[in-house]
């Protein structure tokens, strides 16, 4: 049974007070609060098992391998992988999008090769392809989105061609809240020969995700959005393309054989793991995994859902205000802006009252511009939210609105 209230009991910053105001976090898609059995777990980890991994044939680094390894396995069965070495860990989603940008992208793109991403991407996704399409002399194409900010599967697919090699898309638009149908978006692209990385950095908080089932090529999604530490993201990748990836950065574990001369490589996910791991992290990420999966997803998904319903209705209820992408089934942000008040602002006085909303153009600066805008405001929810959170921002907008009136 999902209930948030005993949720709330368990992510202890929730009750902190915020300037003596009840602490009204409404940023989880920038990044989430963190739950005691992650704490716990890392304090533990750190206090009783901690020595460096896949080194020592001591005691304690074979507790700490052990602690690793079993992350990694926490996270295949979070996304349903094959098998744990389809699990490389990274410092974040963007250094996952770097990695196969750098090594599968880099080896096979060519002059006249088409990357294809939606207008919808955020910087981490957008800015490694447009840099890397330079690089390889690959085009680098957008496809549209509907203008209700929907996802067109018609523009998706005239915007294919069989230069097209790479599909970039996140599974959930950061500003927008737009759902993209990644199963059908991997289908569509095998079915001309190219491979889909899937940005799920926003998607994984919210949704259950099967990498079997979308049959999507990588995904990557960071640790600190789904209730993890920071300074860690995980990438996925089939293990056959994996096995073909030249390394990505060179250093000890990633090794087979060196020489003075010459130096053989590891299997992934080895091979892309150099030096020593963010091992605390892994460990602490998969905590917060396993706390997630106590629960059935599609509770989640429908507590969400309802509460995404109620806020857009009570924000369109605000004279002035537009929420940008306000559709059916979208994941739990709602972006807006309120008339001539500038989000700064908004966002300053919000925070006075204890409410925390992210302002700016969210790192994906181009569809922030192209809806528009400069800069917005945007509220979003996770798994602690609850229809009193949503209650003290719309007083807190009220209250704002008329300060600047
Ligand atoms: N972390 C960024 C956000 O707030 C991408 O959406």
């Amino acid at each position: 049974m999902f209930d948030v209230y005993k949720i709330r009991k368990d992510f202890p910053i929730l009750d902190r007070l915020i300037d003596g105001k009840r602490n009204v976090y409404l940023d989880t898609a920038a990044s989430a609060q963190k739950p005691l059995a992650m704490l716990d777990r890392i304090n533990n980890f750190y206090r009783d098992e901690y020595a460096n991994v896949h080194r020592g044939s001591y005691y304690l680094s074979e507790l700490a391998t052990e602690a690793y390894e079993h992350a990694r396995l926490t996270v295949k069965n979070f996304i349903n992988a094959r098998k744990p070495a389809e699990i490389i860990f990274t410092r974040s989603a963007t250094e996952g999008i770097n990695l196969v940008a750098a090594t599968y992208g880099a080896s096979i793109l060519q002059n006249g090769d088409e990357v294809l991403l939606s207008r919808a991407e955020h910087h981490a996704n957008l800015v490694t392809w447009q840099q890397w399409a330079k690089k390889t002399s690959a085009s680098l194409k957008y496809f549209d989105l509907n203008a209700d900010g929907s996802f067109s599967k018609e523009n998706f697919e005239s915007a294919l061609s069989e230069r097209t090699k790479i599909i970039a898309v996140t599974a959930m638009s950061n500003v927008l809240g737009t759902i993209f149908p990644i199963k059908e978006i991997c289908k569509k692209a095998h079915s001309i020969g190219a491979k889909v990385l899937v940005d799920a950095c926003q998607y994984a908080v919210h949704k259950k995700i099967d990498v079997q089932d979308f049959d999507c090529d990588f995904l990557a999604f960071s640790g600190h959005k789904v209730y993890g530490p920071t300074g860690i993201g995980v990438l996925y990748g089939k293990y056959d393309l994996l096995a073909q990836m030249p390394p990505y950065q060179y250093g000890g574990d990633m090794i087979e054989h060196v020489s003075f001369e010459e130096t053989t490589f590891a299997m992934p996910p080895a091979r892309f793991e150099a030096g020593t791991p963010a091992i605390a992290q892994a460990v602490g990420l998969a905590a917060s995994l396993q706390y997630l999966m106590q629960f059935d997803f599609s509770a989640i998904e429908a507590y969400e859902a309802e509460l995404t319903r109620y806020m857009s209705r009570e924000m369109l209820n605000v004279n002035g205000l537009k929420i940008v992408g306000n559709i059916p089934d979208k994941g739990g942000v709602c972006s807006f802006s309120i008339q001539d008040i500038h989000p700064q602002d908004l966002a300053f006085v919000l925070g006075k009252e204890g409410v925390a909303v992210r302002t700016g153009h969210f790192c994906a600066e181009p569809l922030v511009n192209l809806l528009g805008y400069t800069s917005l405001a945007r509220a979003s929810l996770g798994i602690y939210s609850t229809k009193e959170d949503v209650d003290d921002f719309i007083k807190a907008l009220y209250k704002a609105k008329s300060f600047f009136e």
